[in-house]
């Protein structure tokens, strides 16, 4: 069976095993080392499972201009969100093109070696105001930008070894593995969500309005670094597990968790998220309201915007749009203004500060916003430390 092809073309796989990774191992010790923190440790995993497929390192000097000022790599493949790696100015002296360094986590670890094709000077604030489309420092994508050195080394990475997942191992799969177990399972399509929250009646909706048309749903959460009041990972775990032994069909539905950092790029971060899911085997992707967007950063339906501006053949997988959906009291189930005709005051809108303080106050918000099974864990999630 044909399955959608990665992005590129090829499904891009950079890990070293067996005797080539005992001997990079030993080549890595005569390098010079760059400290990664657990983001680049994620990025460089990714890039090596072949997830930001047609990625095959961090970005170079030239692809880095095109990616910031087009969208695209400079051999005109759409990608939008730049995948560096920053590293301070005596670092970058210890460097040279055309050689190699070793890239080490803060825990010691050698997690990869890179093959330094460049290494250049960048202006961050048009990158932040390219990618986030602001430069304001309360963004907190802007901010982990900024407070980054501003010199840049580019250049093919080699994974050595793997960041090891301290929770829910059975749900980390690399795009190699979810691309056979759909075949497998005989799914023709799939549609990809991807979710930095709880799983409300919202999304619910959106995604059982997607499966009426698809095979099957990934449900691919993102549990990489988030910003400190998003819920964090391992609670949401437990209350997508709760919510989909209770209301989703197993047959239909796979669980999966994608350890990506949250940039919060909003309409650019879209556009990653659908290639990323179309390298785990995706055919449609949902992208609802303000889709990976941050306070008033971005318009309601920008990323779709920026998503529809896309040439369909450069994208690849289908995004699937979706306006804001509610619970309507008049209508008496979820709905948009595509399917409901009343107005406002017949809606249940709850804030996300108005949520949060609900369950901080141990009250389940009503069940036409969250089904109670998955507020239950919400609740006793608050007073458990947050873990990423
Ligand atoms: S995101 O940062 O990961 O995009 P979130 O987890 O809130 O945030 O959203 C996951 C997906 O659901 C996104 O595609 C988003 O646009 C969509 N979404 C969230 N809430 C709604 C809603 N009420 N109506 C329609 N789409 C929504």
């Amino acid at each position: 069976m044909s399955q959608i092809l990665p992005h590129g073309g090829t499904l891009v796989n950079r890990i070293a095993e067996g005797a080539k990774r005992e001997e990079l191992l030993n080549v890595a010790k005569g390098l010079p080392a760059i400290v990664i923190n657990a983001w680049t440790v994620s990025d460089l995993d990714l890039i090596g499972v072949g997830a930001f497929s047609p990625l095959t390192g961090f970005l170079n000097e030239e692809d880095y201009h095109s990616v910031v000022n087009n969208m695209r790599l400079s051999n005109g493949t759409v990608w939008s969100i730049p995948i560096t790696l920053s590293v301070d100015a005596a670092k970058a002296a210890e460097l040279k093109s055309g050689g190699r360094a070793s890239l080490v986590g803060e825990d010691g670890v050698t997690y990869g070696i890179l093959d330094v094709q460049s290494i250049y000077n960048v202006d961050q604030k048009h990158e932040a105001v390219n990618v986030f489309k602001t430069d304001d420092l309360e963004h907190p994508g802007v901010k982990k930008l900024l407070e980054r050195s501003s010199t840049y080394v580019g250049g093919d990475i080699t994974v050595l070894n793997r960041p090891q997942p301290e929770k829910f191992q059975e749900f980390y799969f690399d795009p190699a593995e979810t691309r056979r177990l759909f075949a497998e399972k005989g799914w023709k399509s799939v549609v990809g969500f991807q979710t930095r929250n709880p799983v409300h009646r919202a999304h619910e909706y959106i995604q059982k309005t997607a499966m009426e048309i698809v095979d099957a749903l990934f449900l691919n959460p993102l549990v990489g670094e988030t910003k400190s009041d998003d819920v964090p990972a391992n609670v949401r775990m437990k209350s997508y597990l709760a919510l989909l032994e209770n209301y989703y069909p197993a047959n239909r539905v796979f669980l999966g968790v994608f350890p990506a950092a949250m940039r919060y790029a909003g309409p650019r971060e879209a556009i990653f998220h659908a290639l990323v899911r179309k390298n785990y085997g995706c055919t449609h992707f949902i992208v609802g309201r303000d889709h990976a967007g941050v306070g008033d950063y971005y318009g309601t339906y920008e990323a779709q915007d920026l998503l529809k501006s896309i040439p369909a053949e450069d994208l690849g997988i289908t995004p699937l749009y979706f306006e804001h959906s509610f619970f309507c009291k008049s209508c008496g189930n979820m709905a948009t203004t595509k399917t409901c005709p009343h107005d406002k005051e017949h809606h249940l809108t709850l804030s996300g500060t108005k949520v949060r303080a609900l369950l901080r106050d141990g009250i389940c918000p009503p069940p036409e916003f969250s089904r109670p099974e998955v507020a239950k864990i919400l609740i006793e999630g608050m007073s458990e430390q947050p873990v990423g």
